[in-house]
């Protein structure tokens, strides 16, 4: 048979880097090995009982049985500005200043094909969730990587920038709190960003999907709180990190209207909204943050206070005040992210995130996930510290 010729724009879309790793699970799995998987960001806890309930009474109402209106229910985008307001203190129009979309993974990979024409720019941090690249490549913009490094507290160095790039700049992507690296932007960095695009024009996309899983004491700020903000940035809200609610595929965008409604447009050509009840069962999450957000959050703090002190102990350097469910973990030698985790899979049966799969600025680093039960996470500390340990002993006493 003559193969299918797949279009050029998805060639451009690099290949998924983890494939090595899980058809190595696969072989140690299917020869009975058990293994520990620290490497996705998918909350083991369940959705709480309140969301589930709201859920159930939705589907029976059969005015959530047709099209949803696209740009997100009433319901849905009230609850949105009101917890924008009691979270963040925020103010949003409903009607003109959030819109729903089908898990923020769906928007962010929709947004640069609303916005950016072929051979523009789009500022894409490194290392980063891969869905910023892809997007951009599949709209046919140009990427330029913005390193994010240790000694810059994991922000972008603005400055850096030359104006020739600056011009041709139509998107730049921000995440904070950041995945991988857990790092928290600053009010002074967020105000300086939005200068910036307002200077030369551009759009700031923040990703505030881990907006409310944090270890100090300061919640995480919302861009859109910097004096202005509206003018020049959107910022997406996911519902899957705060209320474990990957599998439902609900959060929203807010912000700058004509943004919003170039995606509204693009998106009504793509999908018809999503499910009512499930908008319905989001608004429900959002209204009883407050009474549910303290025991997900603990749970995240004691499985840091459990796997830190590991990594630590077996000399690899993590940022402790960092934010996010992830740890960034800086390891000892100069090998490979690739070649550490397979170490890993191999010693210890751990799957972790090589860095580098984040992109060129990941490498050194290996990610790990603190979203399995905390008996996994503390069983995966011990399994650390008796391999790591007991292989220095070994290195150090030989000849
Ligand atoms: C930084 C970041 N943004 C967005 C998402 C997508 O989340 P959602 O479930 O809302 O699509 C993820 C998922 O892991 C993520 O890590």
């Amino acid at each position: 048979m003559t193969p299918v010729a797949i279009a050029h724009r998805l060639s451009a879309v690099p290949e998924y880097l983890f494939t090595s790793l899980a058809e190595k699970r696969r072989v140690l799995e299917s020869a009975g090995k058990k293994i520990i998987d620290l490497s996705i960001g998918d909350p083991d806890l369940p959705t709480p009982q309140i969301i589930i309930n709201r859920l159930k009474e939705a589907v029976d109402n059969p005015e959530h049985h047709r099209y949803p209106q696209g740009k997100g229910s009433e319901e849905f985008r009230s609850a949105t500005a009101r917890f924008y307001r009691r979270r963040f203190g925020v103010e949003l129009d409903p009607e003109t200043e959030v819109m729903a979309v089908v898990g923020t993974k769906e928007g962010l990979a929709h947004l640069p094909l609303a916005l950016i024409n072929p051979g523009e720019y789009a500022l894409v941090p490194d290392p980063a969730y891969p869905v910023y690249r892809t997007a951009v490549c599949l709209a046919g913009g140009v990427v330029v990587a913005l390193p994010l490094l240790a000694e810059n507290d994991f922000l972008p160095d603005l400055k850096a920038l030359s104006d020739t790039i600056l011009k041709r700049t139509k998107l730049l992507f921000l995440n904070y709190p950041n995945n991988p690296t857990g790092a928290i932007a600053t009010q002074a960095f967020y105000q300086e960003v939005c200068e910036l695009a307002r200077r030369y024009n551009f759009i700031i996309c923040q990703d505030n999907a881990y907006a409310d899983i944090y270890c100090g004491d300061e919640p995480p700020m919302s861009i859109l709180a910097i004096e202005g903000a509206k003018e020049v940035a959107v910022e997406f809200y996911s519902l899957s990190k705060t209320f474990n609610m990957t599998g439902w595929r609900v959060g929203a965008i807010v912000g700058n209207p004509e943004v919003l409604s170039a995606l509204a447009k693009l998106k009504s050509n793509i999908d018809s909204g999503l499910f009512s009840a499930i908008q319905s069962a989001a608004a429900t999450a959002l209204d009883s943050y407050e009474l549910l957000h303290p025991q997900i959050l603990n749970a995240y703090k004691e499985r840091r206070e459990i796997f830190l002190p590991a990594l630590k102990e077996i000399g690899w350097h993590v940022n402790s005040a960092s934010a996010t469910f992830y740890c960034w973990a800086k390891y000892p030698d100069s090998r490979s992210s690739f070649d550490v985790c397979n170490e890993l899979l191999d010693k210890c049966g751990i799957i972790a995130s090589p860095g580098a799969g984040f992109g060129d600025f990941g490498e050194g680093y290996v990610r790990f996930s603190l979203t399995a039960p905390t008996h996994t996470i503390k069983q995966s500390a011990e399994i650390l510290i008796s391999t790591f340990t007991k292989q220095k002993t070994l290195y150090h006493s030989s000849p």
